[in-house]
């Protein structure tokens, strides 16, 4: 029977992946895509499939309590995987309370929306929250982050996502909504908004413009490409176990740092720069920035049979072939606004 999968944020860069998964590979449902496009939501990553039979798009606001409402009386969705987010920790430093707005309410209206929908018979429904590893805090030099790690958020960004986490659960445990949360690590790859590290070394160095690199570079993030996310979240969709969360992780640490010259480097070869790496730059450090994020992904490794199927070395490869060949894309997302952004958050640095 045709079932109808919400996706919420489906215009951003891990929606647009996702949204693209499930539209390809499950031809006999209905994707409902919801998103109130911010700068990071962006139509043009999904010109592809736009015209998808049983695909369709919906702009709105999830903080809008009526027009979700509404959305779930009209398409009466058998199941919700929730993007939607403001996913930048700089950006959560200047401006805390939209990401209280987004994050927070907007996920509680989304889980109001599919406890009254679902109040009948919530059997075979699943509401799949995406959050990231960040909820976790800080390590230092040892360790990984596992399911039952405790929640230690440090940035308004990560106490946004883990107040969301700690809601998805209580709806869970109060009123029985049928629910699975999987925090990730950090994404790399096509479609990110390049206020993230990767897209805005590759931006920079495309216009020859310094390449910031936070304090000393030292921090440390486990990269997953992308596609290995939306693989793993339709796995979870698919597999995982109501009530359940699943930690999902590259095995892949890297010094910010090493990754800049590595980007450096490959650019280099590719376009036949000269010595990238003098454009590096130490700036200021980021307020209570985060030293060492690294997953433990075995449980949905063992589980559910996910692994990793880039090496970040194919990967990061790849991307920057991406961003390269897609150049009218950066040029479109980096306009305007994105500089009025850039200018307050690197000036001073
Ligand atoms: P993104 O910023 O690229 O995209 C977010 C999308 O949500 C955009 O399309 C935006 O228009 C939409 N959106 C924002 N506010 C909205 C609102 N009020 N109503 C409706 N739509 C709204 O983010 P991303 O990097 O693709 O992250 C997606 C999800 O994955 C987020 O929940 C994020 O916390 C989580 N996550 C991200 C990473 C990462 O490395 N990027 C890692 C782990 C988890
Ligand atoms: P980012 O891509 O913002 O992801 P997150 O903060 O969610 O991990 O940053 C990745 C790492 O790169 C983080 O340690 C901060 C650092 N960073 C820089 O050094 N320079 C930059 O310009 C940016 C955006 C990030």
């Amino acid at each position: 029977m045709k079932k109808t999968i919400l996706i919420t944020g489906g215009a951003g860069f891990i929606g647009s992946h996702v949204v693209r998964r499930f539209v390809n590979n499950y031809p006999e449902n209905l994707i409902v895509n919801v998103d109130s496009l911010t700068y990071a939501g962006n139509l043009e990553n999904l010109k592809d499939i736009e015209n998808t039979p049983d695909y369709i798009f919906r702009k709105g606001d999830i903080t809008d309590a009526e027009f979700i409402n509404n959305l779930f009386d009209e398409f009466q969705p058998d199941g919700v995987i929730h993007l939607a987010a403001e996913s930048h920790v700089d950006r959560s430093i200047l401006d805390p309370l939209s990401f209280v707005n987004t994050n927070v309410l907007g996920t509680v209206n989304l889980l109001n929306a599919a406890k009254s929908c679902w109040s009948a018979d919530s059997h075979e429904k699943l509401f799949y929250h995406i959050s990231t590893d960040e909820v976790f805090g800080s390590l230092g030099a040892t360790g990984y982050f596992l399911e039952d790690t405790t929640y230690d958020p440090q940035s308004p960004y990560s106490a946004s996502k883990a107040s969301s986490d700690h809601f998805v659960r209580a709806y869970g445990n109060t009123y029985g909504l049928p629910v699975i949360i999987s925090n990730c690590s950090n994404n790399y790859g096509p479609n990110q908004f390049p206020e993230k590290l990767i897209p805005l070394i590759i931006q920079n160095l495309r216009t020859r413009k310094p390449l910031p690199v936070y304090g000393d570079g030292l921090n440390v993030r486990d990269w997953l490409h992308v596609e290995d996310h939306a693989r793993a979240i339709d796995i979870v969709y698919h597999k995982g176990k109501t009530g359940e969360t699943y930690n999902i992780g590259g095995f892949n640490e890297w010094k910010n740092i090493e990754i800049v010259k590595l980007i450096c480097d490959l650019m280099d070869e590719k376009v036949g720069s000269e010595n990238s790496q003098s454009l590096i730059t130490f700036v200021k450090d980021r307020p209570g920035h985060d030293m060492r994020y690294a997953i433990d992904a075995n449980k949905i490794k063992n589980n559910l049979g996910w692994q990793p199927h880039y090496t970040f070395e194919s990967g990061i490869s790849n991307t920057i072939d991406w961003y390269l060949q897609n150049h009218e894309w950066l040029d479109h997302v980096t306009s305007g606004a994105y500089r009025e952004y850039y200018s307050e958050q690197y000036l001073d640095r």
